[in-house]
């Protein structure tokens, strides 16, 4: 049997023997393509080649791609587990050909892949066309054996690929194979006939040729494009199956060390019928690994939010399997182990990986323990069958809980949920966020004064930091707050995490100084206070504040120092997952799972500084993305970037894509050093470091505190330690001999106290005032006396600073006749305070002083009371 890893590689060598180029993956991450989720198709990293956006460069490729299917167009989330062939993540092969070969040679080599390399029999293959494509419905015929009655005409549904609502797409032809009547799954349907795309898994399809000849506009119209290019797609696993010949793809070598791994900790054996649990599992646990080490996260947006689901689902049918604990990181090593020999990307990325998806699992456990609590208390309290909009929200909000888990519960407790409402309570929330937000400054149209056209404003900061120019418009608000718009403008406008600049603008006239700028729309918009006279419409001075400007310039180019030496130091994973570029600091924040050990920070600073010593050239391009990406910029996932980007470039040491400001030498950077390093979400670290005056500053401030140190020690600061140790001993020598003192103390005072004993009718009698100042040492006295006394009472009345203590000890020869918790009871009473304790010591408060002497004298009488 051929294993799934020499199918792919047959795949692939196929292709290079008809001069195609094997080119590898691309992320799942769309790095920048808003229209897509996930990498849904093959082709996806081709599209600007077929939309003639980038230059054919090939004309033949081969790969697979890995896919997720889980949102958007082609969505198979909620199918996954339901049949034994579709999936969340998948691999797709296929070859290409951009303006070269077309219909009749991809036609002709599917064909003999399938029916010459792989031998799968004729008779079972079917194929497909479009409507109205003729030419391919004759090349089955001409070039192919296939029996010509197998080959049928679809319409668009089935038989025109379409990547997504908008892009590259065409007309296709099919290959379905009949895998026999044993697979029909629909044999209890009434009516039911197995046909190729009737829904039934005895036909499945297994490649799709597409012919690529359009885009599909956003005003829904086919535009046809210059070249015609073909993109084919087979499902790996599905060629796996049928290669393998198993009845589902979860029974290939693909899925079943996967399956075995939850067989083995669940305790529950996978069946086909009982086995939903188990694919799902399975089959997630894939998309999750590779969603994760491409730079994807689960969180509560976007394809954030696609991972969370798919999570989260895995996890609820856990449970099913008796899971109560997190358990789908235990998965982890098997996928990885599996498939990191093709993908090398998932190497070294287990740990990251495990410890994501165990976090994110404690997290929705939790969840789903105080939702549930949430949900049948709603229940409970309804009165007809439906729950409520604002219910339903509550739980969504407030519980975390996902609106198709509540659909879900409810639909357990034959309820429904009224989605419309849902839907207006999350748009409220939307507008009350909107107006909550950091814009609260903008103001309406007619408040704007005009001063001249308003058109875009034009940054020039990059070269410029002090200009001439003209207020385009100007509002004022409350207490003086003026908001400026220029036409153009040397003020930086806070973005991709730097802070903006501040400054002022001016002209004889008056003077507004700046302390925030930000861009709105295609404006930018600086606030202020007017702090001289009123504003005119002659040109003003735009003065940025320089001092600033470069503190917050150095941070920003140590970040990227700082990124790189990251990599360096602790892998490829540490990408960037958010950054705050200040003045005063810099703060970053990158995937890693674990905290940065004391050498691992060393490290970082030692590349950075080193990086600063060697002085290197900071240099900024302005580039096409696709060159840029291909020099090896870094580019960050889920940011949209235009096709024409700026690239900011350290000498032979870092690339990024950037808007921000830079130095222009790393050597103006001065010491770097990371100030604290910890965690800022599950999986993700926290670094803030300074630099330039600010670590200068800190240095001599560390300085002063050695110094100050030292002074108070008395030595010079190179013998500081040793100084500090000799202390520290003398201190603990010290504190031994005062010890012994106050014991040796205690014994001459228990001595003299027992020689003061008076003799009553059966027992001695000691009465004492002491001035202990404090509480225990008064107790650790009354212990040493216990353990010299026979057949004796001992009341101690302590006075430290007007505080009255009343202690008394019987000998355990007088117990239980006598009780020192209700004599210092009966004496406490006598002294307006109160207290008690053990029967052999105990101690109590008084507070009336004054009668102290009196109570003395009455303690004989007092004891014979009791
Ligand atoms: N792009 C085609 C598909 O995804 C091959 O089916």
């Amino acid at each position: 049997m051929l294993s799934s890893k020499e199918i792919r590689q047959q795949f692939i060598d196929f292709f290079l023997s008809k001069d195609h180029i094997f080119i590898p993956s691309s992320s799942v991450i769309p790095e920048d393509d808003p229209t897509l989720l996930f990498a849904n198709a093959g082709m996806n990293q081709f599209k600007s080649i077929f939309l003639g956006q980038k230059e054919i460069t090939i004309k033949r490729a081969v790969n697979s791609q890995k896919c997720i299917r889980a949102g958007g167009k082609h969505n198979d989330l909620e199918t996954v587990g339901k049949d034994g062939y579709h999936h969340t993540f998948f691999e797709m092969l296929g070859n290409w050909s951009f303006g070269d070969y077309y219909k009749k040679e991809a036609i002709s080599w599917a064909w003999e892949l399938l029916t010459e390399i792989w031998n799968i029999p004729k008779d079972k293959l079917y194929a497909t066309v479009y409507l109205t494509d003729t030419e391919a419905f004759e090349l089955w015929k001409q070039e192919t054996d296939i029996d010509p009655t197998h080959i049928s005409y679809f319409e668009d549904k089935d038989n025109f690929w379409e990547m997504g609502e908008t892009g590259p797409c065409g007309p296709c032809s099919e290959i379905h194979i009949d895998r026999g009547i044993e697979h029909c799954t629909m044999q209890n349907v009434q009516g039911h006939i197995c046909q190729i795309n009737g829904n039934c898994s005895r036909f499945i399809e297994l490649w799709n040729l597409v012919f690529i000849q359009y885009n599909r506009e956003a005003d829904n119209t086919l535009t046809p494009l210059k070249n015609k290019f073909v993109d084919t797609g087979a499902g790996f696993e599905r060629l796996t199956q049928v290669l393998q010949d198993k009845n589902s793809n979860y029974e290939t070598d693909l899925f079943m060390p996967i399956i075995n791994r939850i067989e083995e900790l669940s305790g529950v054996q996978y069946t086909i019928e009982q086995g939903m649990p188990h694919r799902v599992i399975a089959d997630h646990i894939r998309c999750l690994c590779f969603a994760l080490s491409d730079g994807g996260f689960p969180s509560n947006e976007g394809r954030g939010y696609v991972l969370r689901r798919i999570l989260r689902r895995a996890a609820r049918y856990g449970r099913l399997l008796g899971f109560a604990e997190p358990f789908l990181h235990l998965l982890v090593p098997i996928v990885i182990e599996q498939m990191a020999h093709h993908f090398r990307e998932l190497s070294g990325k287990e740990d990251y990986i495990k410890m994501v998806i165990k976090a994110e699992e404690e997290r929705f456990n939790r969840t789903l323990d105080t939702g549930l609590e949430k949900f049948n208390e709603i229940t409970k309290k309804l009165a007809g069958d439906i729950i409520s909009g604002s219910d339903a929200f509550t739980l969504y909000d407030t519980y975390g809980f996902p609106l198709d888990l509540t659909a879900i519960l409810a639909e357990e407790k034959g309820l429904k949920i009224d989605y419309q409402g849902f839907d207006k309570e999350m748009q409220e929330q939307k507008d009350r966020a909107r107006k909550a937000s950091k814009f609260t400054l903008q103001t309406s149209n007619e408040d704007w004064i005009e001063l001249a056209e308003n058109h875009p404003t034009e940054f020039v900061g990059y070269t410029e930091t002090k200009i001439k120019t003209n207020i385009q418009c100007y509002a004022v608000q409350e207490k003086g707050l003026i908001l400026i718009q220029l036409a153009e403008t040397p003020f930086y406008a806070e973005s991709g995490g730097q802070v903006s600049d501040t400054g002022r603008i001016y002209n004889d006239g008056f003077e507004v100084v700046i302390n925030n700028v930000r861009k709105q729309d295609d404006k930018i918009v600086h606030y202020g206070k007017l702090i001289r006279g009123t504003i005119n419409s002659e040109p003003v001075t735009a003065e940025v504040s320089i001092e600033r400007r470069k503190c917050t310039a150095r941070n920003h180019t140590a970040t990227h120092l700082l990124h790189r030496a990251l990599r360096e130091v602790l892998g490829e994973h540490t990408v960037q997952k958010g950054s705050l570029v200040h003045p005063d600091y810099l703060r970053f924040d990158f995937a890693h799972f674990k905290a940065l050990t004391f050498e691992e920070i060393r490290k970082v600073e030692d590349i950075v500084n080193n990086a600063i010593l060697d002085n290197r050239k900071v240099i900024t391009t302005i580039q096409n993305i696709e060159e840029a990406k291909n020099e090896g910029a870094i580019a960050l996932f889920g940011e949209k970037y235009n096709n024409i980007v700026r690239v900011v470039c350290v000498e032979d040491f870092s690339k990024e894509l950037c808007g921000g400001t830079h130095i222009s030498f790393t050597g103006e950077i001065g010491l770097f050093k990371i100030t604290s390093e910890s965690s800022s979400a599950a999986g993700i670290r926290r670094i803030e470091a300074i630099t330039g005056t600010t670590s200068l500053k800190w240095v001599q401030d560390l300085q002063d505190k050695l110094n100050h140190l030292a002074t108070m020690l008395n030595t010079p600061i190179k013998k500081l330690e040793n100084k500090l140790d000799a202390t520290l001993e003398q201190i603990n020598s010290l504190e031994k001999e005062i010890k012994e003192l106050k014991n040796k103390e205690g014994e001459k005072l228990v001595l003299e106290l027992l020689s003061k004993a008076r003799t009553q009718e059966n027992y001695s009698l000691i009465i004492e005032q002491t001035s202990f100042a404090n509480p225990d040492e008064l107790k650790q006295f009354a212990e040493q006396l216990k353990s010299n006394m026979k057949s004796t009472i001992a009341v101690i009345f302590n006075l430290y600073q007007n505080k009255l203590n009343i202690l008394c000890v019987v000998s355990s020869d007088l117990i239980p006749k006598y009780n020192a918790g209700k004599i210092v009871a009966i004496l406490a009473s006598e002294l307006n305070g109160k207290g008690g304790g053990r029967a052999d010591l105990a101690m109590a408060g008084g507070k009336d002083t004054a009668k102290l002497s009196l109570v003395k004298e009455k303690v004989p009488e007092l004891i014979s009371s009791i």
